[in-house]
């Protein structure tokens, strides 16, 4: 019998948990979040079954009604290959469909190659590029964190529209990074924000903001800190992303998603770079969003 999918089960966590823990040398974030998957509203883990046992899993969530995320998949590395991640990407396609959604958006890695070559198969469209840039705790760039009396809190309604606003959103094609998940702030028709933790911001001498750096809140477990976006000049830049690691001085890693679209990067690529993030590629756009209206055919 081939691969069937069905809706998780409490039962099936502990199977989930241990397919996760072979991927990415066990630094996979799905343990952190599961539990939280298992109850949420408006979304669902759905698992493969092969020959009776579970070989493979993935989330879908409604970031709005009429737009699906879908994140998480994987697979067991010993069953890869028997179509379980192109049966599981299906039946999200499918229930999207059903449901009357418009849109499914996903984000992942350049070197997911199976991945991409899933996704690129049921058509999604590549949208926006990313530089993942990261700063681990022990890392070189956390010394840099300072507080700076030049920055302030910033009301979330005043961030909004300022994003909705600024270059880098057109750089990201509308899309406002929540750490691996990516919001569709500014696209057409179907808009979803991310809940923010915080917003900070430099203002010029007559009050109007100049400058912007936003955290969401993390949405892969209360361990790290992700600046969801940024932006302003190189000098401002580099104040905003100091204070923002001295506001999360115990989070496990900082990480930041630097919009990178037609090839051309935001500011923030200088200023994490000087600050000594880690950078792979050589900044090379390496996260990819992808997405796909609902009503094509498979
Ligand atoms: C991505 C993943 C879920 C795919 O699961 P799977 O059950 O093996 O997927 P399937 O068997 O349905 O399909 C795999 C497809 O990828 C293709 N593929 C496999 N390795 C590939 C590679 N290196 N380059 C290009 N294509 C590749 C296969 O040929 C197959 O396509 P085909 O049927 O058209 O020939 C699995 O590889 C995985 O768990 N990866 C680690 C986690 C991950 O990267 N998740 C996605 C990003 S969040």
């Amino acid at each position: 019998m081939g691969v069937t999918i069905r809706t998780a089960r409490l039962a099936d966590r502990e199977r989930i948990v241990a397919i996760s823990s072979q991927i990415w040398e066990g630094d996979d974030y799905v343990p952190q979040v599961i539990d939280e998957w298992l109850r949420m509203r408006d979304s669902e883990v759905a698992v493969a079954d092969l020959n009776g046992s579970v070989i493979a899993f993935a989330h879908a969530v409604n970031l709005t009604p009429g737009y699906v995320w879908l994140e998480g998949i994987r697979t067991d590395t010993a069953a890869q290959g028997h179509g379980a991640g192109k049966a599981l990407t299906e039946y999200f396609i499918e229930k999207a469909t059903r449901e009357g959604a418009e849109r499914i958006g996903l984000s992942t890695y350049i070197d997911n190659l199976a991945s991409i070559h899933i996704i690129e198969q049921y058509r999604f469209v590549r949208l926006a590029s990313f530089i993942l840039a990261e700063a681990k705790l022990d890392g070189p760039a956390r010394p840099a964190a300072e507080l700076s009396p030049l920055v302030s809190a910033v009301p979330f309604d005043e961030a909004r529209a300022w994003i909705l606003g600024s270059a880098s959103i057109t750089k990201s094609c509308g899309f406002l990074s929540q750490g691996w998940k990516f919001w569709p702030v500014a696209r057409p028709g179907v808009v979803a924000w991310p809940p923010f933790d915080a917003a900070i911001g430099i203002r010029s001498g007559d009050g109007s903001l100049r400058s912007l750096l936003v955290v969401c809140r993390p949405d892969h477990g209360p361990g790290g800190a992700s600046i969801d976006f940024a932006d302003g000049s190189p000098e401002d830049l580099d104040v905003l992303v100091r204070h923002a690691l001295a506001l999360y001085p115990g989070a496990k890693y900082i990480q930041t998603m630097i919009p990178a679209g037609q090839a051309v990067h935001t500011n923030l690529l200088e200023t994490v770079t000087g600050l000594e993030f880690d950078v792979w590629r050589h900044g090379e756009p390496d996260v990819f969003v992808y997405e796909r209206a609902v009503g094509q055919p498979h």
